[in-house]
């Protein structure tokens, strides 16, 4: 019987320079997109996936990201002798109690590929997730890793998110390019990591989510370094599909590169904008200040 996707492998152990200095002792991954750090949106939607252990692949000044997933013991015990419950289950609902948090540490930043594969002695023979915070997903629904898992649970197969992107930065990204269309997903015949555009297979590129057999942790100990240096996710997806098929899979659903400046900011607007509390001052705010751009 095909085994089910019960963990998720966070790569966090990036050193944020493009968020320098904000980043120089608070992890980019804490950085808040409105009231909840990036890390918070990703581990939600691994949780809505029915995802139970969370595996974060940390490294060196990382520690805050282990903080906000342990009990905060003394706050909740100053909270609740003020009787302040909303805030109280607020902190709950950071980790809810059937979740298990793993923390690995990256002994030195290698690639994607190598942050991965420190994943395998907590995953072991299972097919897992790997989500990347830097890229949120939003579809008001059931969230971009539900969606894969449920397209993993149809086929059996590794399953990548896809979306068209800019051909002019193809070079930023894993680029695919795919067989037959089977609707929003199909089998994909060749993937490179960030090609220059006039090389670029397609413009369809991966975005942060995987969903990844366990066979992928045996082609990551035989991939080399490749672009930029670094032993890479893409290079072992390559060595993977001459064994077995591998999914593109168009998600349903808004993307923001909050990795990037814009992005970031871009998505600090439009979740300001979909915050229950905030949304309605907030969108009456831009209006008015729209007018003076
Ligand atoms: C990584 C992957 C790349 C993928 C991207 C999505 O690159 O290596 O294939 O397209 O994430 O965000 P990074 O952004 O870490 O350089």
């Amino acid at each position: 019987m095909q085994k089910k996707v019960t963990k998720a492998v966070f790569p966090v152990a990036g050193l944020g320079s493009r968020f320098l200095p904000a980043t120089k002792a608070v992890p980019k991954e804490m950085l808040p997109i409105v009231d909840k750090p990036l890390m918070q949106y990703a581990v939600e939607e691994a949780v809505a996936a029915g995802i139970d252990t969370m595996i974060f692949i940390t490294g060196r000044s990382k520690n805050s990201i282990m903080e906000h997933y342990d009990k905060a013991y003394e706050l909740e015990k100053e909270l609740e002798a003020k009787n302040k419950t909303e805030i109280l289950n607020l902190l709950h609902s950071v980790i809810p109690p059937n979740i298990k948090c793993i923390f690995i540490r990256q002994p030195e930043p290698l690639g994607l590929g190598h942050a991965v594969s420190c994943a395998e002695p907590v995953v072991g023979d299972e097919p897992f997730a790997v989500i990347l915070p830097d890229d949120m997903i939003y579809d008001g629904t059931r969230g971009c890793t539900k969606q894969m898992v449920d397209l993993y649970e149809k086929t059996g197969s590794s399953v990548l998110a896809v979306e068209r992107v800019d051909p002019k930065e193809t070079d930023k990204y894993g680029i695919v390019r795919t067989g037959e269309s089977k609707g929003n997903y199909a089998a994909i015949e060749h993937i490179v990591e960030k090609p220059k555009p006039d090389v670029a297979p397609s413009n369809l590129a991966v975005v942060g989510r995987y969903i990844l057999t366990p066979a992928i942790f045996e082609k990551i100990k035989n991939t080399g370094r490749g672009a930029g240096g670094e032993i890479q996710l893409t290079d072992a997806i390559a060595d993977l599909m001459k064994d077995e098929q591998v999914l593109a899979y168009e998600f349903e659903g808004i993307r923001y590169d909050s990795g990037a400046k814009l992005g970031f900011l871009i998505a600090q607007v439009e979740y300001g904008l979909r915050h229950p509390e905030l949304k309605d001052d907030f969108k009456t705010y831009l209006k008015e200040f729209a007018k003076t751009l």
